[in-house]
C-alpha cells in the first residue's frame, strides 16, 4: 500500500542541536512546536504531555540522550571513550527515565543509547545520534508491517472502534493500532471507524479523530461513556488498541479505559486486538499486577481546557493507564510475530524463543 497517502503528520523533528515536539496539549486548535534544547526540557515535554504516545516518548528520550551527549562534548572536549561518557550522562538519562513510568518503550529506548555508547571510542557521540536515527526508522518501518499483519486479521465491511491515540503522533509515524485502522481501511476491510473521546486528556477526541481527517480517512467521534451502546448495535467487529507495556503472560497496560472496552467487547462477541512494537514487550515482567501504574494530578480531570467544572474541595482519582488481563485479549500483534489468545507460553514461543524480547 502507499503508506505516506495515508501519514501525514510527524510529531518529532530532529534540528542537529536541538528537538522540535509538535504540541499536543493544544492540538488541534494550535499546530505549534515547542524547541527543546537539552535532556531537561525533553524529560520535561514528556512529563507535560507535550508528546506522549509510548514509542514516541521512547523516541524523544533516545533525541534527549543526544542532546545531553553534545552538551558533555562541548563542556568536555576530547573524550575519547563512549564507556566514560556514558557513566557522564548518567543522571540525564536518570531524569529522562523518571518522567513517566508506564510505557516500558522509555527504558527499552534509554537501554538501546547506552548500549550504542559501551565500547565506543572517540566516535561515541555520532555512535549516539546513529542510534537515535535507527530507532525512528525501525519505529516506522515497524509501524507498516503491523499495520499490515493487523488488517489482515479483519474480515472485510468491518467496523472497529479504537480509543486514545496510537497515530503517527504516538509513533515515528503511520501508528501501532492507528496504522492497522489505516492498512484496513486503505485495503477496504474496515467500511466504519468509531474513535472513543479518551477523558480526561481526550486525545481520541483532540488527536486521533484529526489526524484521520488529514487522512482523509472518515471517523465517528463518540463519547467514551457510548462504548457499550455502540458495541450492542453491531456497528463494530474489532475493537484496535496500542500499549504501554505487554507483559510476559499478555496482560496489557494501555490508557485508562481500555479494560472496560475489553470487558464490553468480549459481552458482546466484538475481536479485541492490541497492536503495539516489539520495544513495548517487557518479557521481564511476569503479569500486569506488577506494571506501575501512573497516576496523574486530580486537577486534570476538573478542568477542560483550562476551565474548570468542577466545585473546588471535590477530591478525584486519576489514573490514566489500566490493565487488560490476556484472557480477554484475541490478538496480539507487533512487527516481529502475531500472537492469537496470548498467554505465557505462547508469548514466550513467539518472542523470546525468537530473540525477539
Ligand atoms: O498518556 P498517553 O497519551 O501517553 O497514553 C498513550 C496510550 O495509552 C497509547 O495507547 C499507547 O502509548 C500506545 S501509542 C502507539
Amino acid at each position: 500500500m502507499d503508506f505516506d497517502a495515508y501519514d501525514h503528520v510527524r510529531p518529532i523533528r530532529w534540528l542537529g542541536d536541538r528537538l522540535e515536539l509538535l504540541d499536543q496539549r493544544i492540538l488541534p486548535l494550535e499546530e505549534e512546536y515547542v524547541a527543546c534544547a537539552d535532556a531537561d526540557a525533553v524529560a520535561g515535554a514528556i512529563r507535560e504531555l507535550v508528546v506522549r504516545g509510548a514509542p514516541a516518548i521512547g523516541i524523544a528520550a533516545a533525541w534527549g540522550v543526544v542532546l545531553a551527549a553534545q552538551a558533555l562534548a562541548r563542556q568536555r572536549p576530547g573524550i575519547d571513550s563512549g564507556d566514560f561518557a556514558l557513566a557522564e550522562l548518567e543522571p540525564a538519562i536518570a531524569t529522562l527515565l523518571k518522567a513517566r513510568p508506564t510505557a516500558v518503550n522509555l527504558a527499552w529506548a534509554l537501554q538501546r543509547m547506552r548500549r550504542a555508547m559501551q565500547g565506543a571510542g572517540v566516535d561515541w557521540l555520532p555512535r549516539l545520534a546513529a542510534e537515535a536515527e535507527q530507532i525512528v526508522s525501525e519505529d516506522l518501518a515497524g509501524n507498516h508491517a503491523m499495520g499490515l499483519a493487523g488488517a489482515n486479521l479483519i474480515e472485510p465491511g468491518s467496523g472497529v472502534l479504537t480509543h486514545c491515540n496510537t497515530g503517527s503522533l504516538a509513533t515515528a509515524g503511520f501508528g501501532t493500532a492507528l496504522g492497522v485502522v489505516r492498512a484496513g481501511v486503505a485495503q477496504g476491510r474496515i467500511a466504519r471507524v468509531f474513535a472513543g473521546e479518551t477523558r480526561p486528556w481526550l486525545q481520541g477526541a483532540r488527536l486521533t479523530v484529526w489526524e484521520l481527517q488529514k487522512d482523509g480517512i472518515d471517523a465517528t467521534l463518540i463519547a467514551d461513556a457510548a462504548a457499550a451502546h455502540l458495541m450492542a448495535s453491531g456497528q463494530v467487529q474489532w475493537v484496535i488498541v496500542g500499549a504501554d507495556r505487554i507483559c510476559a503472560n499478555g496482560d496489557v497496560a494501555n490508557k485508562i479505559g481500555t479494560h472496560q472496552l475489553a470487558i464490553v467487547a468480549r459481552h458482546f462477541g466484538v475481536k479485541f486486538m492490541v497492536v503495539a512494537a516489539s520495544s513495548t514487550l517487557d518479557m521481564g515482567t511476569a503479569t500486569g499486577a506488577d506494571i506501575e501504574i501512573e497516576l496523574r494530578h486530580a486537577d486534570e480531570l476538573a478542568a477542560v481546557a483550562g476551565k474548570r467544572h468542577v466545585a473546588d474541595g471535590v477530591k478525584a482519582w486519576n489514573p490514566v493507564f489500566d490493565v487488560t488481563l490476556a484472557g480477554l485479549i484475541d490478538a496480539i500483534v507487533t512487527e516481529r510475530g502475531v500472537v492469537m489468545a496470548p498467554q505465557a507460553s505462547k508469548m514466550a514461543l513467539t518472542f523470546v524463543a525468537k530473540g525477539v524480547a
